[in-house]
C-alpha cells in the first residue's frame, strides 16, 4: 500500500532466518489490523529463486503459516530506497548491509535483537548447519521482534 511502512529482513541466505522472521511480521501485522509492507532477501545469492528450508518451512507450519510460496532473492540497491527498514538477522548482515548501502538510503538499517529489550545486541544465530531445535529459536527471536516492531511503527 503506498504511504505504509515498509520493513525488509536480511539473513545470509534467505531461506532459514529471514523468512521466518517475515513470517513472523506479516503474522503479527495481520493480528494488529496494521497495513506494513513486508519483505526478506539474503545478502547471498546461491539460494535464489529457491523456497525456503523444509526446516523453516516445519517450524513456520508448527505456528499455522505456510511460508512454502516464498522465494529467495538477493538483497539490491534498490532496496534500500524502497524500504523504510532494513532489519538484518545478524551482525555480519548487517555489515555487509553498510558495505553496500548507497550513501544516502531511505532505510534505516537495524539488527532485529536490538529491538528486543534485553536482547541488544545479539544475533540471530544461523540455524542452517543444526537441528530443528535451531529453527525453534529462531521462531522464539524473529516473533519476539516482531511484536515490538509492531509496537514501533504503530507509535
Ligand atoms: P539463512 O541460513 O541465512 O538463515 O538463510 C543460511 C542458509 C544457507 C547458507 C547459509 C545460511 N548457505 O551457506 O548455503
Amino acid at each position: 500500500m503506498p504511504g505504509s511502512p515498509s520493513v525488509l529482513f536480511v539473513c545470509l541466505g534467505n531461506i532459514c532466518r529471514s523468512p521466518l522472521a517475515e513470517a513472523a511480521l506479516r503474522h503479527e501485522v495481520q493480528a494488529a489490523g496494521i497495513e506494513v509492507l513486508v519483505d526478506s532477501a539474503g545478502t547471498g545469492s546461491w539460494h535464489v529463486g529457491k523456497g525456503p528450508d523444509p526446516r523453516a518451512c516445519a517450524e513456520a507450519q508448527r505456528h499455522g503459516i505456510d511460508i512454502r510460496s516464498y522465494r529467495a532473492r538477493q538483497v539490491s540497491p534498490q532496496d534500500f530506497v524502497r524500504f523504510d527498514r532494513i532489519v538484518a538477522l545478524d551482525s555480519s548482515n548487517l555489515a555487509d548491509l553498510e558495505r553496500i548501502a548507497p550513501r544516502h538510503p531511505r532505510a534505516r538499517l537495524s539488527l532485529l535483537l536490538d529491538h528486543v529489550p534485553g536482547l541488544e545486541g545479539q544475533d540471530v544465530a544461523d540455524p542452517y548447519y543444526g537441528g530443528p531445535e535451531g529453527f525453534e529459536e529462531t521462531w522464539r527471536q524473529v516473533s519476539a521482534a516482531a511484536r515490538r516492531l509492531v509496537a514501533e511503527l504503530r507509535d
